[in-house]
């Protein structure tokens, strides 16, 4: 014990002065499976400067968007484990991973608009919502728009019909492969990633997204006819790795929640200019024609999907899907 004493001590003045008080910094790993210049995308490169302003070289953010570092399929695992440290996965993907009540989301036509979202995110549903991905080994931290999905295709969709036979790609299985076959057509779950490998070779005929998404991956290359259906909203949660969390110093853990919450604010504030842009874009695009759909158009879209809705509330009980139209009322 004496010799160790003395070996410890030998050390420490071995060690150049200052380094101790200067411990190695907390190193934050953000995955995401999207462009940078998205709602997202953003979103993570203003956490990331607002971390790095302000906690003085304690904490180094690292942003890995487009899947660079972890994927659809690999990332909420990769969280669980530990080798990285906060997501931001579509709110349609907590399905498959133990939290299907998140599908709620993804019911067709159930937001009018984004005030209505925040309704559902902003309050009690959002909350309670958030705290169920600790079952799942996973810290929910606050809400992120995208905007409202469109579709795409070799054809026009206006109405059910013309969705009859077309190979879908749809995000997450549960309610947004129901919408599609209510729509006639077959789904098809694939990782955001091979979206458009699945469209230039042919295995699927057709896409759903917000057009920020669309256009940052080039999808209008395979897909002539984008029509403004508006049928379905996506949004984020961001998610990080609880032990990951609790490790951060107190003092330093704060700076992480308030640099978020403002990401998150950027980020709702940005996500419907990117919307604009982005559709202002795609009708400039050569090749690509936009649909605006009528009020009538959507309004058939939408009742030929009623039956998902009913399917959701046998699925997961009356209650969530009660409790999210209650806010909406
Ligand atoms: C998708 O898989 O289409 C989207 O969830 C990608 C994203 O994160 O916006």
């Amino acid at each position: 014990r004496v010799c160790l004493g003395a070996g410890l001590a030998a050390a420490a003045t071995l060690v150049a002065p200052g380094v101790l008080s200067h411990p190695a910094p907390v190193l934050l790993r953000l995955s995401h499976v999207v462009a940078p210049d998205t709602p997202k995308g953003q979103m993570a490169q203003h956490f990331q400067a607002l971390v790095h302003e302000r906690a003085s070289g304690r904490i180094r953010v690292s942003v890995y968007p487009d899947s660079s570092l972890w994927g659809d399929d690999d990332e909420m695992e990769a969280l669980r484990l530990g080798a990285v440290e906060m997501l931001a996965p579509s709110l349609s993907k907590f399905g498959m991973a133990g939290v299907p009540e998140f599908e709620v989301f993804d019911l067709p036509y159930l937001f009018a608009d984004l005030a209505q979202v925040r309704r559902v995110t902003q309050g009690a549903v959002g909350r309670e919502l958030l705290q169920r991905l600790g079952r799942q080994q996973m810290l929910g931290l606050g809400y992120l728009d995208n905007g409202f999905k469109q579709m795409s295709a070799h054809r026009p969709l206006r109405q059910p019909s013309d969705l009859e036979g077309l190979r879908m790609r749809v995000q997450a299985p549960g309610v947004l492969e129901a919408q599609m076959r209510a729509w006639g057509a077959q789904p098809i779950v694939l990782p955001f990633a091979e979206t458009q490998r699945a469209l230039s070779s042919g295995l699927v005929d057709g896409t759903e997204n917000p057009l920020s998404n669309f256009l940052t991956q080039g999808l209008a290359t395979w897909q002539p006819h984008v029509s403004l259906t508006r049928h379905g909203y996506l949004g984020y949660a961001v998610v990080a790795n609880p032990r990951f969390w609790n490790s951060v110093p107190r003092a330093d853990r704060a700076v992480l929640t308030t640099a978020l919450a403002e990401a998150l604010a950027h980020g709702n504030r940005l996500s419907a200019e990117l919307d604009r842009q982005a559709l202002h874009q795609l009708r400039q695009t050569p090749g690509v024609q936009v649909h605006d759909l009528s009020d009538a158009e959507r309004a058939a879209l939408r009742q030929a999907a009623q039956p998902v809705h009913a399917g959701l509330r046998q699925r997961l009980g009356a209650g969530l899907v009660d409790a999210v139209h209650r806010a909406l009322a």
